[in-house]
């Protein structure tokens, strides 16, 4: 196989930015965005550059204390896309072997590609949970893997891992030297108990994670890795490659969102519960679909039981100005993913036509 670093690229996340924005748009994994005029911030506390080297220190100390963690454990990265980057670029060499969960978020595969991982995959199965499979995972490790890679909450099915398997897979990994990355990105979005990160489990644990998606704080690109200090250590140094230094402006806005983290958190959890009932009362109307129950999370991925998600996504765009993520980009073509941190008043038509648009497409294939 011809094989080119250059060309490299991620299909999801190009329709992501070219074909998913619509008048209801469920493809987004993200809470709607924090509004700038409701941070306490005024402009005279921000500034264009800073002591920012391995981190600027009132935010390296801010953060640290924000995640439970020593400094030295924590790395300030840009979102938790380059969180990743960053991380599996410290813990694998081209030709290592990484396990990659499926489906996942593409980015990750395509991610440890770019490096030269060789990447195999283990499945997460509704009917498991969509939990990893202790055994399965026994029988893939083997003495080349490096990494073994879980989301959690898990994108798209928002399932979560419980702490003692998530123990279990870093001690299986543990015995062929391999580190597990844990991608926490969506974890906060499992309010009712309270989540801590995986990186307390084990010392081969590398999580990365931000304040992007549960937040609505995009735009501020505030991500981490917690790690051990030698990994911590490397990335910090690897970034010289990469990015060098955050935007300062960014890091000061970080730091007052931190001062002032509970409204944030209070209008995430708010938004969330809210439309986590529309979600349920929805899929539990729709004999059409095949779900489990949806107890946190930002998004949600039923699968379609006859009719075509492609036909499904067409019609949605053309006749119904919504959009869902098609199931092919997490490699299961029957589901699709539905995301529930947009406004409720969005949300509750974009179901209403959702609905619409499943009954149209079961009329016209004869699946109704
Ligand atoms: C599992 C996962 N990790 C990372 C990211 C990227 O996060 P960020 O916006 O913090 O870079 C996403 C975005 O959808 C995601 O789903």
């Amino acid at each position: 196989m011809n094989f080119s670093k250059r060309l490299i690229e991620s299909p999801y996340m190009h329709w992501a930015k070219t074909l998913q924005a619509a008048r209801f748009n469920l493809g987004n994994s993200g809470v709607s965005p924090y509004p700038l005029r409701e941070l306490p911030v005024r402009l005279e506390d921000l500034e264009l550059s800073g002591p920012s080297f391995y981190g600027w220190p009132p935010l390296q100390s801010a953060l640290a204390h924000h995640l439970g963690m020593p400094e030295d454990q924590v790395v300030h990265a840009c979102g938790t896309s380059m969180a990743n980057h960053l991380a599996m670029a410290v813990t694998v060499d081209p030709g290592d072997d990484v396990l990659i969960e499926r489906p996942t978020y593409e980015l990750l595969i395509s991610t440890a590609e770019y490096l030269g991982a060789r990447v195999r995959r283990f499945e997460r199965r509704p009917e498991n949970g969509w939990l990893p499979d202790l055994d399965e995972l026994k029988r893939q490790v083997r003495p080349e893997t490096r990494l073994i890679v879980l989301s959690n909450l898990h994108n798209p099915s928002s399932g979560r891992i419980p702490d003692a398997l998530l123990r279990e897979i870093a001690s299986l990994a543990d015995t062929v030297g391999a580190s597990v990355l844990v991608d926490e990105v969506y974890l906060d979005a499992a309010f009712e108990d309270t989540p801590t990160t995986a990186a307390h489990l084990a010392d081969n644990i590398v999580v990365t994670s931000s304040l992007t998606k549960v937040y609505g704080l995009s735009g501020i690109r505030c991500g981490w890795i917690i790690g051990n200090p030698e990994v911590v250590r490397r990335a910090w140094r690897l970034n010289n490659l990469f990015g060098v230094i955050p935007a300062h402006a960014a890091e000061r806005l970080t730091l007052a969102v931190l001062a002032n983290f509970g409204p944030i958190r209070d209008r995430a959890q708010r938004l969330l519960t809210i439309n986590r009932k529309l979600l349920n009362a929805f899929l539990q109307s729709r004999k059409d679909l095949q779900h489990t129950p949806h107890l946190h999370g930002t998004v949600a991925f039923p699968r379609l039981r006859r009719s075509s998600v492609e036909a499904l996504c067409d019609h949605l765009r053309k006749y119904q100005e919504t959009t869902v993520v098609p199931g092919r980009f997490f490699e299961l073509p029957n589901h699709f993913r539905i995301g529930i941190g947009c406004p409720t008043e969005i949300l509750s038509e974009g179901l209403n036509r959702l609905g619409q648009g499943l009954d149209a497409i079961a009329a016209t294939d004869g699946a109704g």
